[in-house]
C-alpha cells in the first residue's frame, strides 16, 4: 500500500466496474477509506443489481483496506446524497468525490428518441450534478475538498452518440463552474476524459491507436485527489489519459473579433465575417470523412 491518500475519505461512482473500480482500488490501496457506488446495471442502463459494489468491497477489504457499498442510482439528487451521507456516516468526512458512472445509448441524432436521450443526460450530467452538489456544501463547510468529474474526448462531438457527448460537454462546464464557485473555499474540481480497455470502449465500432487500462486512469485521479495536486494548485482542468500519454485541454477562449460600426447587418456580416472573423476549422469532421472512406473500403477505420 501507497499512502498518497492516507487517512482521506474518498467516493466514487461507478465504482463496481471497469474504470471506477479501478478507481476504488486504488485509492483504497492508496490509504484512502471508499464510498464505493454503482447501480449495478448494464452498459444501456438496465437491470440493477446491488452485487456489482459488494463486489469492489469485498474486494477492497481482502486486500486490508477500507470501504462501504452505496447500490444506489446516482441520477436522482436522493442517490447523490446518500452517497455523501454515507461517508460521513461511515467516516465522518469526505474529502473527495470522483464521478465515473455512465451509461451509452447509441443512435443517429435524427432517429434518437426522448429514451435514449433523458437517461445519458440524467446519468451523467445530473448524475455528477447530484454527488458534486451534495459533495460541494460539505466541502464548503470543511474548507477544502476535490471535486472530480468524468467527461471523454466526445465532448468534442459524436456522429451517433449527441446525447453522450452532450453529458460530456456538459461536464466540463459543470467542473469549470465548481473550480470557480468553490475555488475561495479550498476546494478543487477538475475532468479526466479517459481512454481505456473496458465492457463501454469495447463497443466502440473503431481501432482506438491510443487506448490504456483502467488502472492507468486511476493513476491520475488518485494524485488529482491528492495533497501533491492540491499545493499545486490544480483546478478548472481538463485531462486525457490514454495509457501512457497524459494531455491538457486547452481553456475555451475567443479566436478573432471584429466591429461594426453603426451596428451589423446581415449584409455587413456577409462581407465581414468570412474574410476577418473566419471559422475555427473542426478536427473531427476530417476524422469523420476519413473514417466514412476507410469503412466504403471496407477497412477498419483507424482513430
Ligand atoms: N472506457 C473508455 O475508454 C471511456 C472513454 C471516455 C469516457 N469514459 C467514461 O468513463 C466512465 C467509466 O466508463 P467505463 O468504461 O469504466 O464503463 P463501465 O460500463 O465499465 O462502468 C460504468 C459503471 O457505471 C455504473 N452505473 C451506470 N449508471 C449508474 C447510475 N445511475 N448510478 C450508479 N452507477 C451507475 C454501471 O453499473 C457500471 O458499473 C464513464 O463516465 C464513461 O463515459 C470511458
Amino acid at each position: 500500500m501507497g499512502n498518497f491518500l492516507a487517512g482521506r475519505v474518498v467516493a466514487v461512482t461507478g465504482a463496481g466496474r471497469g474504470i471506477g473500480r479501478a478507481v476504488a482500488l486504488a485509492a483504497a490501496a492508496e490509504g484512502a477509506s471508499v464510498v464505493v457506488n454503482d447501480y449495478g446495471v448494464s452498459v444501456a442502463g438496465a437491470d440493477p443489481t446491488s452485487e456489482i459494489a459488494d463486489t469492489v468491497v469485498k474486494e477492497i477489504e481482502q486486500a486490508g483496506g477500507t470501504a462501504v457499498a452505496v447500490a444506489d442510482d446516482i441520477s436522482t439528487m436522493a442517490g447523490g446524497r446518500r452517497v455523501v451521507d454515507t461517508a460521513l456516516a461511515a467516516y465522518g468526512r469526505l474529502d473527495g468525490v470522483v464521478c465515473v458512472a455512465g451509461i451509452l445509448r447509441e443512435r443517429m441524432l435524427f432517429n434518437m428518441s426522448e429514451q435514449e436521450w433523458d437517461p445519458v443526460i440524467a446519468t451523467h450530467l445530473k448524475g455528477t450534478f447530484t454527488v458534486f452538489r451534495a459533495a460541494s456544501a460539505v466541502m464548503r463547510a470543511q474548507r477544502g475538498g476535490t471535486l472530480i468529474g468524468f467527461t471523454s474526448g466526445n465532448h468534442q462531438g459524436s456522429v451517433s452518440q449527441a446525447n453522450y457527448s452532450a453529458a460530456k460537454g456538459g461536464i466540463i462546464s459543470l467542473v469549470r463552474s465548481a473550480a470557480l464557485g468553490l475555488h475561495k473555499y479550498g476546494v478543487s474540481a477538475n475532468a479526466v476524459a479517459p481512454v481505456a480497455r473496458t465492457r463501454m470502449s469495447a463497443g466502440v465500432p473503431m481501432e482506438l491507436a491510443e487506448i490504456g487500462e483502467p488502472e492507468d486512469v486511476a493513476a491520475l485521479v488518485v494524485y488529482l485527489l491528492s495533497e501533491r495536486a492540491r499545493e499545486e494548485g490544480i483546478t478548472g482542468q481538463v485531462y486525457t489519459v490514454a495509457g501512457p500519454r497524459i494531455a491538457v485541454w486547452a481553456q475555451p477562449r475567443e479566436l478573432r473579433a471584429a466591429y461594426a460600426e453603426g451596428g451589423w447587418t446581415p449584409e455587413r456580416i456577409a462581407a465581414v465575417l468570412p474574410r476577418t472573423v473566419g471559422t475555427d476549422p473542426m478536427p473531427l469532421l476530417e476524422r469523420v470523412a476519413e473514417m466514412g472512406r476507410a469503412a466504403r473500403a471496407g477497412e477498419r477505420p483507424n482513430t
